[in-house]
């Protein structure tokens, strides 16, 4: 009998056949059909070889039921918060995940998020899709100004730095915090300088977060931290929802401490915060930074790829974890 891969998300049909060749195929569309209970993803696993899932939760305790069989988790995600990978290491299960081919993709929605919470184009959007626009434009959705502003990017990896670049086009005034100072060579060819976190929060117009998720970056951006903000700064959110408090951030909002923010992960996904989406000035959607349509399909393929190298033991792309 060929070994059960399981593919917890939608995949394209090259990425179905090349691994039907050798292995039997398990498919949960998770696009196309609701989320599956925690016990019928247990169903699902359950025997599985190798699984690939985009931002579904893999706990200890499913790692550890499925270790006498699992021996890759291949992420579709540069993230891999939502997995333990500490449980899989100690039961030598590889963890790999698809960072670089997401970069571009996500910087784009990261500026794209500057210009829809600064200039209001989602506001705007709702306004004339009601049918309120009589002709009076002048007066309508002044926004905040995004050349010539400061961007603070927190997080200067990849992401941070494609954010950065496509930022400079714009004209705006570029600084980053990051645990560690990016090389100058780094630094210089972007434009950025770090700070450290509580002048960016001070200084920048437009604060955008791209950090992981880790226990250090957990609530980062908390009530105090939001206070440091200027009350005409516009928190941006593209990494994980956990790194913001967003009751704190809710609260700064109510409030007018904030002019705005746009986030595209929420603390509790997919539950948002009660009474985040009453509030005009901010822009949600549905944690789809990485979702343009060659990034989803080359997502899917790179998560194949090291799926297929770590089962036949070759060397594999973009391991997250050692094991054996
Ligand atoms: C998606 O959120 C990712 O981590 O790639």
């Amino acid at each position: 009998m060929r070994p059960r891969v399981y593919i917890h998300s939608w995949a394209p049909e090259d990425v179905l056949s090349d691994l039907g060749r050798d292995y039997a195929v398990d498919c949960y569309d998770t696009s196309a059909n609701p989320p599956l209970s925690a016990e019928a993803f247990g169903e699902r696993l359950a025997g599985a070889v190798a699984v690939m899932i985009h931002t579904s939760t893999l706990d200890g305790d499913m790692i550890a039921a499925n270790a006498e069989t699992l021996k890759v988790i291949a992420s579709i995600a540069v993230g891999t918060d939502h997995i333990d990978v500490a449980a899989a290491t100690r039961h030598g299960i590889l963890v790999t995940n698809t960072s670089g081919v997401l970069t571009e993709a996500v910087a784009d929605f990261a500026i794209g998020m500057v210009l829809a919470v600064g200039r209001r184009i989602a506001e705007a959007d709702r306004f004339t899709r009601a049918g309120h626009f009589q002709g009076n434009n002048f007066g309508l959705y002044w926004g905040g100004e995004v050349n010539g502003e400061t961007l603070g990017i927190v997080g200067m990896g990849r992401i941070g730095q494609a954010t950065a670049r496509r930022a400079r086009g714009f004209g705006m005034k570029l600084i980053y915090h990051n645990r560690n100072p990016v090389a100058d060579s780094i630094a210089d060819e972007v434009g950025a300088t770090w700070r450290p976190l509580e002048d960016l929060l001070g200084q920048s117009r437009y604060v955008i977060l791209l950090t992981p998720l880790t226990p250090e970056t957990h609530h980062l951006i908390d009530e105090s931290r939001l206070r440091l903000m200027r009350s005409d700064a516009y928190l941006i959110n593209v990494s994980r929802g956990p790194v913001v408090h967003e009751a704190a951030l809710l609260a700064a909002l109510q409030a007018g401490r904030l002019a705005g923010a746009a986030l595209d992960v929420y603390e509790n996904e997919p539950a948002l915060a009660d009474g985040l989406a009453a509030l005009e000035n901010v822009v949600l959607t549905p944690h789809v930074a990485s979702a343009d349509v060659a990034t989803r399909h080359n997502m899917l393929r790179l998560a194949a790829t090291n799926l297929k190298a770590a089962l036949a033991g070759e060397p594999v792309p973009n391991p997250v974890n050692r094991v054996g």
